[in-house]
């Protein structure tokens, strides 16, 4: 019997850019992130007798990431027969998010039921961490956090039980050319910045300063404490001492340019951004048409979509 997970993807507004740990995938930091409803991947897991494979939005691809993190999960649960894995993004390219995290969540839940593993989420957590380190954070709806920790066990996401709230983020596509910098390369680079260190110290700050802020609900705070720790995490990049980078394209300075206007004329509107060029505003429900209008005058040719907080892993 085939087993199928859907899992939501989700942004780290206290970002997760470092490891301690490349083979365990421990994190620098500890991070936090919002689950998004608009966008998911499902996938189905069935046992063959042949290899791994993987058919993705109906298509064959190459199975390698997925092989080599499949053989981790057999390593850590033990042997099980190789699988077809097929899976279907509902993270529009268009709308330009990284589902990754989506992806490695709802895998990691497909294939241990498949298996005829019953594990926490919490135990999922960490498996799935093996394979990218944001998938650690998809098994839970709403807010989430990854506790960095000292080793694997210790290294889990967890919910944060946080209350509901207005939340929104509109996430502008911005297309580049430019060739792409893997968040695992980015992250190599980065650590190298002469400022790591007082990043790391500013992120331990701000992390806690966010759980305070989401408990009160307060929607200026969150998008205050997510746009400093983006912008800082970007400037890394920037100052690396090996291979000096940018994700950003002049759109989006253009973009979060016009989120400071905004924010003067005193709407709530925050940005965010992970390994790309793409921005994600952080607003409320009452805001987010507003910005919708703004962004889609100032730049009609960008793509825009707006999300809510989202569920956490399923199973059909
Ligand atoms: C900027 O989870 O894609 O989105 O563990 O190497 O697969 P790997 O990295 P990945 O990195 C995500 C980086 C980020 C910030 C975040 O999601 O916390």
């Amino acid at each position: 019997m085939p087993t199928t997970a859907t899992a939501h993807t989700n942004i780290a507004f206290i970002k997760y850019w470092g490891k301690k740990d490349a083979r365990l995938n421990l994190p620098t930091t500890s991070s936090l992130s919002l689950t998004l409803s608009q966008f998911y991947t499902t996938t189905t897991v069935t046992q063959n007798t042949d290899k791994d494979q993987l058919v993705l939005n109906g298509e064959l691809a190459d199975p390698t990431r997925i092989h080599h993190f499949l053989n981790t999960i057999r390593d850590i649960l033990g042997d099980f027969p190789a699988v077809t894995v097929t899976s279907e993004n509902h993270v529009p390219t268009s709308a330009g998010l990284a589902s990754s995290a989506s992806s490695f969540a709802a895998l990691t839940g497909a294939v241990t039921r498949e298996m005829g593993f019953d594990l926490s989420n919490q135990s999922l957590s960490r498996l799935a961490r093996r394979g990218s380190g944001s998938a650690s954070r998809s098994f839970y709806s709403h807010f989430a956090i990854w506790h960095a920790g000292m080793d694997d066990a210790s290294s889990f996401a967890e919910s944060l039980n946080a209350p509901d709230m207005p939340i929104a983020l509109v996430v502008a596509e911005v297309s580049t050319s430019a060739k792409k910098v893997s968040s695992s390369d980015g992250m190599q680079r980065a650590i190298t910045s002469p400022n790591y260190d007082d990043w790391l110290n500013r992120s331990a700050t701000q992390f806690m300063d966010m759980q305070s802020a989401i408990q009160q609900s307060d929607i200026e705070k969150i998008g205050t404490l997510a746009e400093e720790n983006a912008l800082a995490m970007h400037a890394l990049n920037l100052t690396a001492r090996h291979k000096p980078f940018t994700y950003f394209t002049q759109e989006t300075q253009q973009i979060l340019a016009l989120v400071s206007d905004l924010r003067r004329q005193g709407i709530l509107a925050f940005a965010t951004m992970d390994a790309g060029p793409n921005v994600k505003i952080i607003t409320t429900l009452n805001d987010a048409p507003k910005i919708v209008t703004a962004l889609h005058s100032a730049l009609p040719y960008i793509h825009l979509e707006t999300a809510t907080s989202g569920s956490g892993i399923t199973y059909d």
